[in-house]
Protein backbone atom coordinates (compact mmCIF):
# COMPACT_ATOMS: atom_id res chain seq x y z
CA UNK A 1 0.00 0.00 0.00
CA UNK A 2 1.23 3.44 -1.04
CA UNK A 3 2.42 5.74 2.17
CA UNK A 4 0.33 8.55 2.85
CA UNK A 5 0.86 11.72 1.44
CA UNK A 6 1.03 14.64 4.01
CA UNK A 7 0.25 16.98 1.40
CA UNK A 8 -3.04 15.72 0.50
CA UNK A 9 -6.27 16.03 1.98
CA UNK A 10 -5.91 18.78 4.07
CA UNK A 11 -8.36 22.08 4.09
CA UNK A 12 -5.61 23.76 3.05
CA UNK A 13 -5.40 22.67 -0.81
CA UNK A 14 -9.31 23.14 -1.46
CA UNK A 15 -8.96 26.92 -1.45
CA UNK A 16 -12.77 27.98 -0.97
CA UNK A 17 -13.09 31.39 0.18
CA UNK A 18 -16.69 31.42 2.15
CA UNK A 19 -18.35 34.90 2.08
CA UNK A 20 -16.55 37.50 4.47
CA UNK A 21 -15.33 41.42 4.09
CA UNK A 22 -12.22 42.95 3.99
CA UNK A 23 -11.27 46.70 6.32
CA UNK A 24 -7.84 47.97 5.28
CA UNK A 25 -6.56 50.50 7.33
CA UNK A 26 -4.21 52.61 5.30
CA UNK A 27 -6.23 52.05 2.04
CA UNK A 28 -4.41 55.28 0.66
CA UNK A 29 -1.14 54.40 1.35
CA UNK A 30 1.61 52.17 -0.88
CA UNK A 31 0.60 48.80 0.05
CA UNK A 32 -2.77 48.87 -0.57
CA UNK A 33 -2.50 50.57 -4.03
CA UNK A 34 0.88 48.15 -5.55
CA UNK A 35 -0.17 45.08 -3.70
CA UNK A 36 -3.37 44.46 -1.65
CA UNK A 37 -5.75 46.50 -4.68
CA UNK A 38 -3.86 44.31 -7.42
CA UNK A 39 -3.91 41.04 -5.78
CA UNK A 40 -7.50 41.17 -4.21
CA UNK A 41 -8.47 42.28 -8.23
CA UNK A 42 -6.44 39.22 -9.30
CA UNK A 43 -8.32 36.86 -7.04
CA UNK A 44 -11.57 38.42 -7.92
CA UNK A 45 -10.38 37.58 -11.99
CA UNK A 46 -9.52 33.83 -11.04
CA UNK A 47 -13.66 33.75 -9.50
CA UNK A 48 -11.56 32.97 -6.23
CA UNK A 49 -13.10 35.68 -4.18
CA UNK A 50 -16.54 34.50 -2.33
CA UNK A 51 -20.08 35.97 -3.67
CA UNK A 52 -21.18 39.22 -2.04
CA UNK A 53 -16.99 39.99 -1.17
CA UNK A 54 -16.26 43.73 0.49
CA UNK A 55 -13.54 45.85 0.31
CA UNK A 56 -14.01 48.87 2.83
CA UNK A 57 -11.13 51.38 2.79
CA UNK A 58 -10.42 53.80 5.45
CA UNK A 59 -7.64 56.63 6.06
CA UNK A 60 -7.96 60.10 7.02
CA UNK A 61 -7.96 61.69 3.61
CA UNK A 62 -12.07 62.81 2.52
CA UNK A 63 -12.72 61.08 -0.51
CA UNK A 64 -16.30 59.24 -1.84
CA UNK A 65 -16.73 56.21 -2.45
CA UNK A 66 -16.36 56.56 -5.91
CA UNK A 67 -13.23 58.39 -6.16
CA UNK A 68 -11.84 55.94 -4.26
CA UNK A 69 -12.68 52.84 -6.56
CA UNK A 70 -11.64 55.73 -9.26
CA UNK A 71 -7.80 55.54 -7.74
CA UNK A 72 -8.26 51.99 -6.96
CA UNK A 73 -8.96 51.44 -10.87
CA UNK A 74 -5.34 53.27 -11.62
CA UNK A 75 -3.84 51.36 -8.66
CA UNK A 76 -4.73 48.26 -10.84
CA UNK A 77 -4.31 49.07 -14.10
CA UNK A 78 -1.05 50.34 -13.08
CA UNK A 79 0.49 47.86 -10.68
CA UNK A 80 -1.20 44.04 -12.17
CA UNK A 81 2.01 42.06 -13.13
CA UNK A 82 0.69 39.35 -15.74
CA UNK A 83 -3.02 39.43 -16.56
CA UNK A 84 -5.28 41.81 -17.99
CA UNK A 85 -7.43 44.11 -16.56
CA UNK A 86 -11.24 43.15 -17.69
CA UNK A 87 -13.61 45.98 -17.70
CA UNK A 88 -16.72 43.99 -16.91
CA UNK A 89 -14.60 41.78 -13.61
CA UNK A 90 -13.56 44.90 -12.11
CA UNK A 91 -17.17 46.54 -12.48
CA UNK A 92 -18.31 43.23 -10.73
CA UNK A 93 -15.21 43.74 -7.97
CA UNK A 94 -15.45 47.45 -7.41
CA UNK A 95 -19.47 47.64 -6.73
CA UNK A 96 -18.38 45.92 -3.40
CA UNK A 97 -15.52 48.64 -2.61
CA UNK A 98 -16.21 51.62 -0.35
CA UNK A 99 -14.66 54.08 1.82
CA UNK A 100 -15.12 55.38 5.19
CA UNK A 101 -12.96 58.51 5.99
CA UNK A 102 -11.65 58.44 9.75
CA UNK A 103 -8.95 59.28 12.02
CA UNK A 104 -7.94 56.01 13.70
CA UNK A 105 -7.72 58.19 17.06
CA UNK A 106 -11.05 59.01 16.87
CA UNK A 107 -14.27 56.69 18.15
CA UNK A 108 -16.09 57.96 15.75
CA UNK A 109 -14.03 56.15 12.97
CA UNK A 110 -14.79 52.68 14.16
CA UNK A 111 -18.10 53.72 14.71
CA UNK A 112 -18.87 54.33 11.53
CA UNK A 113 -17.24 51.39 10.16
CA UNK A 114 -19.42 49.02 12.32
CA UNK A 115 -22.76 51.06 10.68
CA UNK A 116 -21.18 50.44 7.18
CA UNK A 117 -20.34 46.97 7.70
CA UNK A 118 -23.63 46.53 9.23
CA UNK A 119 -25.51 48.05 6.19
CA UNK A 120 -22.94 46.12 3.75
CA UNK A 121 -23.95 42.61 5.11
CA UNK A 122 -27.71 42.98 5.19
CA UNK A 123 -26.90 43.81 1.53
CA UNK A 124 -24.24 41.13 0.36
CA UNK A 125 -24.60 38.43 3.29
CA UNK A 126 -21.75 37.53 4.74
CA UNK A 127 -22.64 36.91 7.88
CA UNK A 128 -20.39 38.99 10.33
CA UNK A 129 -17.06 37.77 8.79
CA UNK A 130 -14.47 40.40 8.66
CA UNK A 131 -10.76 40.50 8.42
CA UNK A 132 -9.06 43.55 9.39
CA UNK A 133 -5.91 44.75 7.59
CA UNK A 134 -3.54 47.17 9.59
CA UNK A 135 -1.16 48.61 6.60
CA UNK A 136 -0.98 52.05 8.17
CA UNK A 137 2.26 53.22 9.80
CA UNK A 138 3.53 51.26 12.61
CA UNK A 139 3.02 54.10 14.76
CA UNK A 140 -1.06 53.86 14.51
CA UNK A 141 -1.27 50.33 15.19
CA UNK A 142 -2.25 50.53 18.85
CA UNK A 143 -5.04 53.33 18.00
CA UNK A 144 -6.43 51.17 15.28
CA UNK A 145 -6.21 47.86 17.43
CA UNK A 146 -7.55 49.74 20.52
CA UNK A 147 -10.41 51.26 18.87
CA UNK A 148 -11.42 47.95 17.13
CA UNK A 149 -11.57 46.68 20.99
CA UNK A 150 -13.08 49.50 21.97
CA UNK A 151 -16.26 49.50 19.40
CA UNK A 152 -16.53 45.94 19.73
CA UNK A 153 -14.99 45.24 16.30
CA UNK A 154 -13.14 42.15 17.33
CA UNK A 155 -15.83 39.88 18.11
CA UNK A 156 -19.18 39.98 15.57
CA UNK A 157 -21.87 37.49 14.12
CA UNK A 158 -19.28 35.67 12.49
CA UNK A 159 -15.27 35.34 12.54
CA UNK A 160 -13.12 38.40 13.16
CA UNK A 161 -9.56 38.63 12.55
CA UNK A 162 -6.07 40.88 12.12
CA UNK A 163 -3.25 41.36 10.19
CA UNK A 164 -0.74 43.21 10.55
CA UNK A 165 2.16 44.45 8.95
CA UNK A 166 5.80 44.18 9.56
CA UNK A 167 7.28 45.80 11.23
CA UNK A 168 6.49 44.40 13.88
CA UNK A 169 8.34 46.34 16.67
CA UNK A 170 11.25 48.40 16.06
CA UNK A 171 13.47 46.01 18.94
CA UNK A 172 12.70 42.95 21.21
CA UNK A 173 10.94 45.46 23.64
CA UNK A 174 8.38 47.10 21.61
CA UNK A 175 7.60 44.03 19.41
CA UNK A 176 6.48 42.70 22.98
CA UNK A 177 4.18 45.52 23.88
CA UNK A 178 3.11 45.32 20.08
CA UNK A 179 1.95 41.80 21.53
CA UNK A 180 -0.05 43.16 24.70
CA UNK A 181 -1.28 45.63 22.77
CA UNK A 182 -3.03 43.18 20.31
CA UNK A 183 -3.97 40.59 23.06
CA UNK A 184 -6.14 43.75 24.88
CA UNK A 185 -8.27 43.20 21.73
CA UNK A 186 -8.19 40.04 19.89
CA UNK A 187 -6.97 36.49 20.77
CA UNK A 188 -3.79 35.03 19.65
CA UNK A 189 -5.60 32.91 16.61
CA UNK A 190 -7.10 35.85 15.54
CA UNK A 191 -3.82 37.55 14.48
CA UNK A 192 -2.19 37.28 11.41
CA UNK A 193 1.50 38.57 11.19
CA UNK A 194 2.18 39.15 7.74
CA UNK A 195 5.89 38.19 6.18
CA UNK A 196 5.71 38.39 2.82
CA UNK A 197 8.03 36.37 1.83
CA UNK A 198 6.82 33.43 3.11
CA UNK A 199 3.77 33.52 0.61
CA UNK A 200 6.42 33.68 -2.29
CA UNK A 201 5.81 30.61 -4.54
CA UNK A 202 9.24 29.69 -4.05
CA UNK A 203 9.79 29.92 -0.46
CA UNK A 204 6.42 27.80 0.11
CA UNK A 205 8.27 25.40 -2.41
CA UNK A 206 10.88 24.62 0.14
CA UNK A 207 9.16 22.52 1.81
CA UNK A 208 8.00 20.91 -0.84
CA UNK A 209 11.61 20.32 -2.12
CA UNK A 210 12.66 19.20 1.24
CA UNK A 211 9.89 17.29 2.48
CA UNK A 212 8.17 16.25 -0.72
CA UNK A 213 11.19 14.36 -2.11
CA UNK A 214 13.43 11.73 -0.57
CA UNK A 215 16.75 12.20 -1.92
CA UNK A 216 17.49 15.45 -0.83
CA UNK A 217 16.65 15.30 2.81
CA UNK A 218 19.06 12.99 3.52
CA UNK A 219 22.26 15.49 2.23
CA UNK A 220 20.88 17.99 3.79
CA UNK A 221 23.03 18.52 7.26
CA UNK A 222 26.71 19.44 8.44
CA UNK A 223 27.97 16.49 6.95
CA UNK A 224 27.45 17.06 3.38
CA UNK A 225 26.94 20.85 3.53
CA UNK A 226 29.70 23.01 4.02
CA UNK A 227 27.63 26.73 3.77
CA UNK A 228 24.74 28.04 3.06
CA UNK A 229 24.53 31.47 1.58
CA UNK A 230 21.34 33.65 1.53
CA UNK A 231 21.13 36.43 -0.61
CA UNK A 232 18.17 39.48 -1.39
CA UNK A 233 19.52 42.10 -3.23
CA UNK A 234 17.37 44.95 -4.62
CA UNK A 235 18.70 47.31 -7.50
CA UNK A 236 16.25 49.68 -6.06
CA UNK A 237 17.17 52.76 -3.29
CA UNK A 238 15.09 54.18 -0.80
CA UNK A 239 11.82 54.75 -3.62
CA UNK A 240 10.78 57.74 -1.73
CA UNK A 241 10.57 56.29 1.66
CA UNK A 242 13.51 57.29 2.53
CA UNK A 243 11.83 58.45 6.51
CA UNK A 244 11.06 55.05 7.26
CA UNK A 245 14.14 53.66 5.66
CA UNK A 246 16.83 55.43 8.04
CA UNK A 247 15.39 54.33 10.90
CA UNK A 248 15.15 51.14 9.69
CA UNK A 249 17.98 49.97 8.11
CA UNK A 250 18.66 46.75 5.88
CA UNK A 251 19.12 44.13 9.28
CA UNK A 252 15.59 45.59 10.71
CA UNK A 253 13.83 45.93 7.55
CA UNK A 254 14.41 42.19 5.09
CA UNK A 255 17.07 40.43 7.72
CA UNK A 256 15.09 40.02 10.87
CA UNK A 257 12.08 39.08 8.98
CA UNK A 258 12.35 38.36 5.78
CA UNK A 259 15.41 36.59 5.38
CA UNK A 260 15.39 35.18 8.88
CA UNK A 261 12.02 33.23 7.59
CA UNK A 262 13.65 31.67 4.51
CA UNK A 263 16.33 30.84 6.80
CA UNK A 264 14.17 28.90 8.95
CA UNK A 265 12.62 27.07 6.03
CA UNK A 266 15.61 25.82 4.36
CA UNK A 267 17.08 24.57 8.17
CA UNK A 268 13.91 23.46 10.05
CA UNK A 269 13.44 20.21 11.12
CA UNK A 270 10.50 18.23 9.11
CA UNK A 271 7.05 18.71 10.09
CA UNK A 272 5.75 15.59 11.35
CA UNK A 273 2.03 16.64 9.81
CA UNK A 274 1.78 19.41 7.27
CA UNK A 275 -0.66 21.09 9.47
CA UNK A 276 -0.31 25.09 10.39
CA UNK A 277 1.03 24.60 13.99
CA UNK A 278 3.14 21.87 12.98
CA UNK A 279 5.03 24.23 10.32
CA UNK A 280 5.04 27.01 12.87
CA UNK A 281 6.16 25.12 15.67
CA UNK A 282 9.22 23.40 13.67
CA UNK A 283 9.98 27.18 12.32
CA UNK A 284 9.82 28.49 15.71
CA UNK A 285 12.20 25.61 17.26
CA UNK A 286 15.08 26.39 14.70
CA UNK A 287 14.57 30.51 14.98
CA UNK A 288 14.93 29.76 18.57
CA UNK A 289 18.14 27.38 17.77
CA UNK A 290 20.04 30.42 16.28
CA UNK A 291 23.12 31.18 18.31
CA UNK A 292 22.77 34.94 20.24
CA UNK A 293 25.99 36.84 19.45
CA UNK A 294 27.75 38.21 21.99
CA UNK A 295 28.62 41.97 21.55
CA UNK A 296 32.04 40.78 21.21
CA UNK A 297 31.45 38.52 18.08
CA UNK A 298 29.68 40.99 16.38
CA UNK A 299 32.49 42.86 14.74
CA UNK A 300 33.36 39.32 12.94
CA UNK A 301 30.45 38.29 12.14
CA UNK A 302 27.96 41.17 10.82
CA UNK A 303 28.79 43.61 8.42
CA UNK A 304 26.85 47.02 8.13
CA UNK A 305 27.25 49.25 4.88
CA UNK A 306 25.73 52.13 3.08
CA UNK A 307 25.92 52.86 -0.45
CA UNK A 308 27.71 55.99 -1.93
CA UNK A 309 26.27 58.04 -5.01
CA UNK A 310 28.10 56.29 -8.29
CA UNK A 311 27.47 56.77 -12.09
CA UNK A 312 25.69 53.49 -12.96
CA UNK A 313 25.23 52.62 -16.70
CA UNK A 314 25.21 56.44 -17.58
CA UNK A 315 22.98 57.36 -15.05
CA UNK A 316 24.08 59.63 -12.24
CA UNK A 317 22.64 57.58 -8.58
CA UNK A 318 22.23 59.78 -5.38
CA UNK A 319 23.89 58.14 -2.03
CA UNK A 320 21.86 57.22 0.52
CA UNK A 321 22.43 60.72 2.20
CA UNK A 322 20.98 62.48 -0.85
CA UNK A 323 18.13 60.70 -1.32
CA UNK A 324 15.27 63.37 -0.14
CA UNK A 325 13.98 62.96 3.36
CA UNK A 326 17.23 61.29 4.66
CA UNK A 327 19.42 62.95 7.00
CA UNK A 328 22.87 64.12 5.25
CA UNK A 329 24.83 62.19 8.87
CA UNK A 330 22.66 58.98 8.85
CA UNK A 331 24.22 56.33 9.89
CA UNK A 332 21.83 53.65 8.73
CA UNK A 333 22.73 50.21 6.73
CA UNK A 334 21.64 50.08 3.27
CA UNK A 335 23.51 46.64 3.48
CA UNK A 336 23.78 44.34 6.08
CA UNK A 337 25.41 40.62 5.97
CA UNK A 338 25.60 38.23 8.85
CA UNK A 339 26.94 34.96 9.56
CA UNK A 340 24.61 32.90 11.70
CA UNK A 341 24.81 29.74 13.24
CA UNK A 342 22.69 26.74 14.59
CA UNK A 343 23.48 25.16 17.36
CA UNK A 344 21.26 21.92 16.61
CA UNK A 345 22.79 18.24 16.18
CA UNK A 346 21.93 18.91 12.34
CA UNK A 347 23.72 22.10 11.64
CA UNK A 348 26.40 22.59 14.04
CA UNK A 349 29.22 24.79 12.74
CA UNK A 350 27.90 25.29 9.61
CA UNK A 351 27.82 28.88 8.95
CA UNK A 352 24.71 30.61 7.27
CA UNK A 353 25.64 33.47 4.99
CA UNK A 354 22.74 36.07 4.93
CA UNK A 355 23.19 39.34 3.17
CA UNK A 356 20.83 41.94 2.20
CA UNK A 357 21.08 45.26 0.30
CA UNK A 358 19.51 48.25 -1.54
CA UNK A 359 21.38 49.69 -4.91
CA UNK A 360 22.73 46.09 -5.65
CA UNK A 361 23.66 45.28 -9.00
CA UNK A 362 20.37 43.46 -9.90
CA UNK A 363 17.11 42.50 -8.36
CA UNK A 364 17.77 38.90 -6.83
CA UNK A 365 16.69 36.86 -4.18
CA UNK A 366 18.30 33.08 -3.83
CA UNK A 367 19.73 30.56 -1.83
CA UNK A 368 22.51 28.90 -2.04
CA UNK A 369 23.57 25.11 -0.73
CA UNK A 370 27.25 24.53 -0.82
CA UNK A 371 27.75 21.08 -0.42
CA UNK A 372 31.30 20.12 0.64
CA UNK A 373 34.15 18.54 -1.99
CA UNK A 374 34.29 15.22 -3.07
CA UNK A 375 36.47 13.64 -0.04
CA UNK A 376 39.07 12.40 -2.11
CA UNK A 377 39.93 14.36 -5.32
CA UNK A 378 40.62 11.88 -8.34
CA UNK A 379 40.55 13.85 -10.73
CA UNK A 380 43.53 16.46 -10.36
CA UNK A 381 44.66 17.59 -13.79
CA UNK A 382 44.21 20.91 -12.94
CA UNK A 383 45.71 22.12 -10.35
CA UNK A 384 44.99 25.77 -9.08
CA UNK A 385 42.17 27.04 -6.98
CA UNK A 386 39.55 27.61 -10.08
CA UNK A 387 40.35 24.21 -10.88
CA UNK A 388 36.67 22.53 -11.50
CA UNK A 389 37.19 19.72 -8.81
CA UNK A 390 38.05 22.89 -6.37
CA UNK A 391 34.26 23.83 -7.43
CA UNK A 392 32.04 21.19 -5.61
CA UNK A 393 28.50 20.88 -5.93
CA UNK A 394 25.92 23.73 -5.44
CA UNK A 395 22.35 23.46 -4.81
CA UNK A 396 20.60 27.12 -5.92
CA UNK A 397 17.01 28.06 -5.06
CA UNK A 398 16.01 30.85 -6.74
CA UNK A 399 13.55 32.65 -5.30
CA UNK A 400 13.44 35.57 -7.44
CA UNK A 401 13.33 36.63 -10.29
CA UNK A 402 13.83 33.49 -12.55
CA UNK A 403 11.99 31.47 -9.96
CA UNK A 404 13.42 27.73 -10.04
CA UNK A 405 16.00 25.43 -9.32
CA UNK A 406 19.68 24.60 -10.14
CA UNK A 407 22.04 21.95 -8.92
CA UNK A 408 25.62 22.49 -10.44
CA UNK A 409 27.64 19.35 -10.65
CA UNK A 410 31.21 18.20 -12.48
CA UNK A 411 30.81 16.51 -15.89
CA UNK A 412 33.64 14.95 -18.43
CA UNK A 413 34.25 17.42 -20.67
CA UNK A 414 34.04 15.73 -24.04
CA UNK A 415 37.32 14.61 -26.15
CA UNK A 416 40.09 12.66 -24.86
CA UNK A 417 41.57 12.92 -21.66
CA UNK A 418 39.42 13.46 -18.27
CA UNK A 419 38.84 17.21 -18.26
CA UNK A 420 36.07 17.82 -15.85
CA UNK A 421 33.73 21.28 -16.15
CA UNK A 422 30.77 22.58 -13.92
CA UNK A 423 27.41 22.13 -15.31
CA UNK A 424 24.02 22.88 -14.06
CA UNK A 425 20.84 21.37 -14.57
CA UNK A 426 18.05 23.63 -14.15
CA UNK A 427 14.69 23.57 -13.37
CA UNK A 428 12.48 26.88 -14.44
CA UNK A 429 8.74 27.53 -13.18
CA UNK A 430 7.69 29.27 -15.72
CA UNK A 431 8.53 26.43 -18.79
CA UNK A 432 7.60 23.76 -16.31
CA UNK A 433 4.59 24.60 -15.15
CA UNK A 434 3.36 27.24 -17.84
CA UNK A 435 1.25 29.10 -15.50
CA UNK A 436 1.46 31.90 -13.66
CA UNK A 437 2.21 31.77 -10.22
CA UNK A 438 0.34 33.99 -7.40
CA UNK A 439 1.24 36.94 -6.06
CA UNK A 440 2.93 36.74 -1.88
CA UNK A 441 -0.28 38.60 -1.41
CA UNK A 442 -2.82 36.82 -3.21
CA UNK A 443 -1.87 33.70 -1.27
CA UNK A 444 -1.49 35.25 2.04
CA UNK A 445 -4.78 36.82 2.04
CA UNK A 446 -6.83 34.00 0.86
CA UNK A 447 -5.32 31.71 3.40
CA UNK A 448 -6.42 34.59 5.93
CA UNK A 449 -9.45 34.96 4.80
CA UNK A 450 -9.81 31.08 5.35
CA UNK A 451 -8.33 31.33 8.77
CA UNK A 452 -5.30 29.35 7.26
CA UNK A 453 -2.17 30.89 9.60
CA UNK A 454 0.57 28.31 8.61
CA UNK A 455 2.06 30.94 6.28
CA UNK A 456 2.14 33.76 9.00
CA UNK A 457 4.25 34.16 11.33
CA UNK A 458 4.29 33.88 15.59
CA UNK A 459 4.92 36.23 18.31
CA UNK A 460 6.90 33.43 19.37
CA UNK A 461 9.17 33.57 16.20
CA UNK A 462 9.51 37.64 16.00
CA UNK A 463 10.45 37.40 19.32
CA UNK A 464 13.23 34.74 18.42
CA UNK A 465 14.26 36.80 15.45
CA UNK A 466 14.34 39.97 17.56
CA UNK A 467 16.68 38.02 19.44
CA UNK A 468 19.69 37.47 17.33
CA UNK A 469 19.37 40.71 16.00
CA UNK A 470 19.41 42.51 18.73
CA UNK A 471 23.12 42.43 19.73
CA UNK A 472 24.28 43.55 16.38
CA UNK A 473 21.72 46.33 16.74
CA UNK A 474 22.90 47.54 19.97
CA UNK A 475 26.60 46.75 19.00
CA UNK A 476 26.27 49.20 15.66
CA UNK A 477 23.80 51.93 17.68
CA UNK A 478 27.36 52.70 19.89
CA UNK A 479 29.30 52.94 16.58
CA UNK A 480 30.02 55.72 14.19
CA UNK A 481 30.41 54.21 11.03
CA UNK A 482 32.66 55.86 8.14
CA UNK A 483 30.05 55.52 5.45
CA UNK A 484 29.21 55.56 2.90
CA UNK A 485 31.20 52.23 2.50
CA UNK A 486 30.16 50.30 -0.87
CA UNK A 487 28.93 52.23 -4.07
CA UNK A 488 25.33 52.01 -5.68
CA UNK A 489 25.50 49.39 -8.08
CA UNK A 490 27.91 47.47 -6.23
CA UNK A 491 27.71 44.31 -4.19
CA UNK A 492 28.34 45.89 -0.93
CA UNK A 493 31.42 46.26 1.05
CA UNK A 494 34.78 45.03 1.35
CA UNK A 495 34.03 43.98 4.82
CA UNK A 496 31.31 42.04 3.60
CA UNK A 497 34.19 39.25 1.90
CA UNK A 498 36.19 39.88 4.47
CA UNK A 499 33.69 38.31 6.53
CA UNK A 500 33.69 35.26 4.92
CA UNK A 501 37.50 35.05 3.78
CA UNK A 502 37.74 34.61 7.70
CA UNK A 503 36.19 30.94 6.58
CA UNK A 504 37.94 30.70 3.40
CA UNK A 505 34.71 31.15 1.88
CA UNK A 506 33.45 33.82 -0.59
CA UNK A 507 30.20 35.32 -1.99
CA UNK A 508 28.62 34.21 -5.42
CA UNK A 509 27.75 36.72 -7.66
CA UNK A 510 24.47 35.36 -8.68
C1 LIG B 1 9.71 44.97 2.21
C2 LIG B 1 10.77 45.97 2.58
O1 LIG B 1 9.29 44.25 3.34
O2 LIG B 1 10.23 44.08 1.24
C3 LIG B 1 11.25 46.71 1.35
O3 LIG B 1 10.26 46.89 3.53
C4 LIG B 1 11.69 45.74 0.29
O4 LIG B 1 12.31 47.61 1.68
C5 LIG B 1 10.62 44.69 0.03
O5 LIG B 1 11.94 46.48 -0.90
C6 LIG B 1 11.13 43.63 -0.91
O6 LIG B 1 10.08 42.78 -1.26
P1 LIG B 1 10.09 41.99 -2.65
O7 LIG B 1 8.87 41.13 -2.58
O8 LIG B 1 10.03 43.03 -3.73
O9 LIG B 1 11.37 41.23 -2.68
Amino acid sequence: MAAANPFQDQARFQRRVKPCALVIFGANGDLTKRKLIPALYQLALERRLPPGFAVIGNSRTHISDDEFREKMRQSVQKYLEDSRFEEEVWRDFASGLSYVSGDLNDPVCYQTIASRLGELDRERQFGGNVLFYLSTQPSHYGAAIGGLGAAGLANGGGWRRLVVEKPFGHDIASSRMLHDTLHKAFREDQVYRIDHYLGKETVQNILAFRFGNGIFEPLWNRRYISHIQITAAESIGVEGRGAYYQEAGALRDMIQNHLLQIMATIAMEPPAVFESAAVRDERAKLLRSIRVMKADDVATHAVSGQYGPANVGGQELAGFRGEPGVDPEAQTDTYAAVTFFVDNWRWAGVPFYIRSGKRMPKRVTDIAIQFNSAPHALFTGDTHDSAPWARPNLLILRVQPEEGISLRFLSKHPGSGMRLRPVSMDFKYGSSFGVRSPSAYETLLVDALMGDATLYTRQDMVEASWQVVQPILDFWAGRKFDFPNYAAGSWGPKESDDMLALRGHAWRTP
